[in-house]
């Protein structure tokens, strides 16, 4: 009697256990659907043209995509005197873009548009030669890899944030696990 009584607790116990999970089931999957959303980003390049940059939100912040010319990547490479951290060595970028040009490809420039003296977001400069990005706010300026110019504000470059590409034309944003 008491093992029936044990066998038949046992099987209530399972079955609570089961039901449980498959109550709570859509709530986990949902939350991690939601977390996915929130920390990647997708980015569609293919109406990116030279010389344009492209503006998304992320993480509640602004994301700058610049596409550059042929000349402004060798401007890249050659400049280094009128600025504060030509190597990046005091600012904020993921390991792949610790060099002159601050990015995973020459072509595409990605950096959070926030000028890092007080945050202000910065505008394009596209009538300055060798500035890419002046901000509003104090006239810091900023070349096409983000470093700022030597005399700003800015105490640093701009922070570039974690991302990949899954093709030629779609860029993930995506936060360092
Ligand atoms: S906030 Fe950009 S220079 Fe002051």
């Amino acid at each position: 009697m008491i093992d029936r009584r044990r066998i038949l607790t046992r099987i209530v116990q399972s079955f609570s256990i089961i039901g449980a999970f498959f109550v709570s089931y859509p709530f986990i999957k949902s939350s991690s659907i939601f977390e996915k959303r929130y920390l990647e980003l997708e980015v569609d390049l293919s109406d990116l043209s030279t010389d344009k940059t492209k503006r998304v939100s992320w993480l509640g912040r602004p994301v700058i995509i610049a596409r550059r010319s042929r000349q402004e990547i060798a401007a890249i490479k050659e400049s280094q005197e009128e600025l504060k951290d030509p190597f990046s060595e005091r600012s904020h970028q993921p390991d792949f873009a610790k060099n002159k040009k601050r990015s995973m490809r020459d072509d595409i420039f990605v950096a959070f548009g926030n000028c890092t003296h007080l945050g202000c977001i910065v505008k394009d400069s596209p009538d300055e030669v060798g500035t890419r990005f002046r901000c509003p706010c104090h006239e810091s300026s900023f070349d096409g890899a983000g470093r700022v110019f030597r005399g700003a504000l800015a105490p640093k470059n701009l922070e570039i944030p974690n991302y990949g590409f899954i093709s030629k034309n779609i860029l993930l944003l995506t936060v360092v696990k």
